[in-house]
């Protein structure tokens, strides 16, 4: 099974930004890791990350066509990109919305997410264990 593993803007600044906040481990770790444990669950994990609005609808648009899951981190878009949550909602399988730190212990503007009514589920303060996690219940649907 196809699953896309979508990053949103400045999560490719992983490993240097807000380590407090958001970690160590670096975009490109967190990208092996998902492809790592993919494998293991027998799934076929294709990892992206832009800073780029309309990239992340037009990788959302292809994900939808080919009816594959996904594992969404919409970043700071999660907040207001009504765009991002009507490409989410076109989706044909299931969306994971995975964000590394509790967005409900931040400020108060990071506290709604417009993605999580269209999503499957809601993963977050977990860290990078969140992206492992999505992807194993992916896996054992
Ligand atoms: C984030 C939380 C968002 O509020 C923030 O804008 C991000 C990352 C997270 O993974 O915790 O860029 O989605």
């Amino acid at each position: 099974m196809k699953v896309y593993v979508l990053n949103g803007v400045n999560l490719g600044r992983l490993g240097t930004r807000q380590t407090d906040i958001y970690g160590v481990t670096t975009y490109e770790a967190l990208a092996e890791m998902c492809a790592g444990a993919g494998k293991e669950l027998g799934l076929d994990v294709e990892v992206r990350q832009t800073d780029s609005e309309a990239e992340l609808v037009g990788w959302l648009h292809q994900a939808a066509d080919e009816r594959a899951p996904v594992v969404l981190n919409p970043a700071a878009w999660s907040h207001y990109s009504i765009a991002v949550r009507d490409a989410c909602a076109m989706l044909n399988a299931p969306l994971i919305e995975v964000h590394l730190s509790n967005i409900h212990a931040r400020e108060e503007f990071r506290h709604h997410s417009v993605v999580s009514a269209v999503a499957s589920g809601v993963i977050c303060g977990l860290g990078v264990d969140g992206y492992r996690l999505a992807l194993l219940h992916l896996a054992q649907r």
